[in-house]
């Protein structure tokens, strides 16, 4: 896709409507602003259904049987990836996970071309991860209106899935949202998963969100009002409920002039036990991954009782089973209205 292309569509978050059905139904999941809470509350409780003890067999059923779901991954990922292969085959639908690298899109295929090539198969959702801002809203406004686009992290603006993953988390281990502190602590300028976790939380009216950064790492004033910035990491530590330790972004950032170097960071901005004495006894803490052992995060801390990082993981999954059971659902909804009978469920 040539820049120009982009450009000329609007980002995702300037047009959220685009990811609702006129009937208010998840069509795609790009963004989770624009989802109210009664929203995001139905997709987490939905996705509890699709967990189970450890141990016992996962969760499976036939919600997607006679579908199929292409994962398209412009870059790299191992959880998100492997999380929405699985859930795709857990709820029995046929799986594409597209080699991109010997796709056509190597010899210069743009990628509206390769959707509508993939959608002339009978593919149903596509999951997409991508570099670029605007990828998946641009695909998502030329496809059929039987096919859903699902963003698996979309360059640093946007990683739903993850937020909603993130949100479920701090559910099962906290009380009301209204009553937490939560801080994030990282590369927030470049991060997609600190942006989708300040909507979700914001949405489901958190008490307070720290963000907590290097000043060369800071967000642009006035992106994020509902979050404070700050600099100094012991003061956003204190008190917290949950501390949410990101990964610097390397990939995303032109110029290091300004970002700390390893010790440094480790130093300032590295979440380690010590620091952790500073947060609330029962604090939590969580990392997206993939992680840097002993760049943000203490090694011994990622692995200790406060650590839900695994529990993140798992999450991962049963929030995947849920938004492909619920586009799915609008899909078949929808189909059935325009046929003129009742909604399939
Ligand atoms: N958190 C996350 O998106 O991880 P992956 O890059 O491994 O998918």
């Amino acid at each position: 896709m040539s820049v120009t292309e982009l450009f000329e569509h609007p980002k995702i978050d300037d047009e959220p409507d685009l990811q609702l059905t006129p009937s208010g139904r998840l069509r795609h999941l790009l963004t989770l602003r624009g989802l109210d809470r009664q929203h995001l509350t139905a997709l987490l409780d939905r996705a509890e259904t699709f967990l189970s003890p450890r141990g016992e067999r996962a969760v499976r059923s036939k919600a997607l049987e006679g579908r199929t779901v292409a994962n398209l991954f412009f870059e790299p990922s191992t959880r998100t990836r492997a999380s929405f292969d699985l859930a795709a085959k857990r709820l029995g639908a046929d799986v594409l996970n597209l080699d991109v690298n010997t796709s056509s899109r190597k010899k210069g295929e743009g990628i509206l071309d390769m959707m509508y090539t993939l959608q002339a198969m009978q593919i149903d959702v596509f999951v997409v991860r991508d570099a670029s801002a605007g990828v998946p809203a641009y695909i998502a406004r030329h496809v059929d209106t039987y096919v859903s686009i699902l963003n698996a992290g979309e360059s640093d603006v946007s990683h739903p899935t993850q937020g909603l993953l993130d949100l479920l988390t701090i559910r099962q281990h906290k009380r009301d949202f209204q009553d937490l502190v939560v801080t994030i602590v990282g590369d927030i300028a470049h991060s997609r998963v600190a942006r989708s976790a300040v909507q979700g939380l914001t949405t489901m009216g958190t008490g307070e969100i720290r963000l907590v950064s290097p000043v060369a790492l800071a967000p642009d004033p006035g992106e994020m009002p509902s979050a404070r910035i700050m600099h100094r990491l012991d003061d956003g530590v204190r008190g917290a409920d949950v501390v949410m330790a990101l990964r610097i972004q390397r990939e995303r950032i032109g110029n290091l002039d300004g970002i700390p170097g390893i010790d440094e960071y480790f130093a300032n901005y590295g979440i380690s036990h010590e620091r952790m004495k500073l947060a609330a006894p029962d604090a939590i803490v969580m990392h997206p991954g993939p992680m840097n052992r002993g760049i943000e995060i203490e090694s011994s801390l990622a692995d200790s009782r406060r650590s839900v990082i695994r529990k993140q993981v798992t999450n991962g999954l049963a929030v995947r089973m849920a938004i492909l059971s619920a586009v799915t659902d609008s899909l078949e909804a929808d189909a059935a209205a325009r046929k003129g009978g009742s909604p399939a469920r």
